[in-house]
Order: structure tokens, then sequence, then C-alpha cells
């Protein structure tokens, strides 16, 4: 791992994930949040304060240590226990069924075989377990579709892999999981450049 991606990327990470244009999307989208629940790329902890309150146990997937590393302060400002797991959600340790409820926000983006990492998921959540997703994504617009696969080289250079034109609905119904249309949203977050604002937020269910 460079330099920058141990040292800068984390801070960076930290500040963009605590935005306010951005966490009044999490709330929302974690009120669904039930059971046993496990959150991909958990990052420096931006969702914790938006779980409900019932939700008193999480477990979480992060491989990056200096991110883990920045993570201290918002845990500590939690009340949520955290069950830690140090990996990549390409692979994960848990039997098939364990999960009510599996969230990934802003880390589809960032995965690098995020079509393995979905099939994952979809593979350790129960029948009938629920997907929760946030993610920014390939706009519908092309123009701005355009700028987001130009851009995309420089943005996983600088941004920890991040993709700027990946299409977020697309690679959920691949790996198999089914998106419930009523709780289905996407659109630009206000004051936010258009080739990172476009989002796409929903449940998906595991049939
Ligand atoms: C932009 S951050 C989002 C963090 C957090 N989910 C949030 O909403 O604030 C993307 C996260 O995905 C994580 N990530 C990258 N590759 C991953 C992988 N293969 N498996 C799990 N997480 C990964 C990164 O380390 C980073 O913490």
């Amino acid at each position: 791992m460079s330099w920058y991606d141990h040292h800068v990327l984390p801070r960076v990470i930290e500040w963009a994930m605590h935005d306010r244009r951005i966490a009044r999307y999490r709330k929302p989208v974690l009120a669904e949040a039930s059971g046993r629940v496990l959150e991909i790329g958990f990052g420096t902890g931006a969702n914790l304060p938006h779980y409900p309150a019932h939700i008193k146990q999480l477990e979480i997937v992060e491989p990056h240590t200096g991110i883990n590393a920045r993570a201290a302060r918002h845990l500590a400002a939690s009340d949520i226990e955290i069950l830690p797991h140090f990996l990549s959600a390409e692979r994960l340790p848990f039997d098939q069924g364990s999960f009510d409820t599996v969230v990934s926000t802003f880390t589809l983006c960032s995965i690098p075989a995020v079509g393995t990492a979905l099939e994952e998921m979809r593979r350790v959540l129960k029948t009938g377990g629920r997907f929760l997703f946030l993610e920014h994504g390939l706009s519908s617009e092309p123009a701005i579709a355009r700028w987001q696969r130009r851009l995309t080289p420089l943005q996983k250079r600088i941004g920890g892999g991040c993709h700027l034109d990946r299409p977020i609905r697309e690679l959920i119904e691949t790996a198999g999981l089914a998106i419930e249309s009523q709780k289905f949203e996407q659109r630009y977050a206000p004051k936010l450049p258009r080739v990172v604002g476009w989002l796409t937020s929903g449940v998906a269910r595991k049939n």
C-alpha cells in the first residue's frame, strides 16, 4: 500500500463520508435494518449515528488498516457493539444464510471484484433477508456518464480504487438480489458535483 493510501486516504474518506450533504440519505436506508446485521466496507463509521435504536450490535467488514484506525473516535461515540472482521468482501467467512441484513454505503464503487463481493453478500443473507444500499454510480444522463468514464482512472488513483462509473442497479440485480421498487431511489445529491453525486439507494431482497 502506498504512503498516500495509508496516511492521506483515510483522512480524505473520513472528511468526505461524514459530509452533511450525504449524511441525510443514510438514515432512511438504515431505518430498514433488523436482526443480525453485517456492514460491508465500514470505513470510519459514518453510518453509526444513523442506525435505528433497536440495532445494538453490528458485524463489520473492513480491509483497510489505516481507515480502521480513523474509525476509533466514532466507535467510542456510539453505543452499538461492533464485531470487526479485518478482511475483504470478496470472500466472507460466514455460513450461508447467516444474516438478516447486509449494508453497503458508498462501498460498491471501491471493491475490486464487486460482482464476486455481491454474490458473497447474497450468500450470507438468509432467504428473505435484505441488502440495504446507498451508493454513488453511473448517471442516467449520457453527458455526465461520459465524464464519469473519463474521470474514473484518475478517481481510482486518488480515491482508493473508487470508480465513478459503476451501474449500481445492474450490479445488484446481476448478483440475484431483487430490488424492492417502492424503496428504490435515484437522484443527484444537491451541491455535489454531478460526477460523484448520482446516488442510488434502496432495499434488495434475497428470494
Ligand atoms: C468511500 S469508503 C465508504 C465507507 C463507509 N461505507 C461509509 O459509508 O462512510 C469505501 C470503503 O470500502 C472499503 N473497501 C474497499 N475495498 C473493499 C473490499 N474489497 N471489501 C470490503 N471493503 C472494501 C474501503 O476500505 C473503504 O472503507
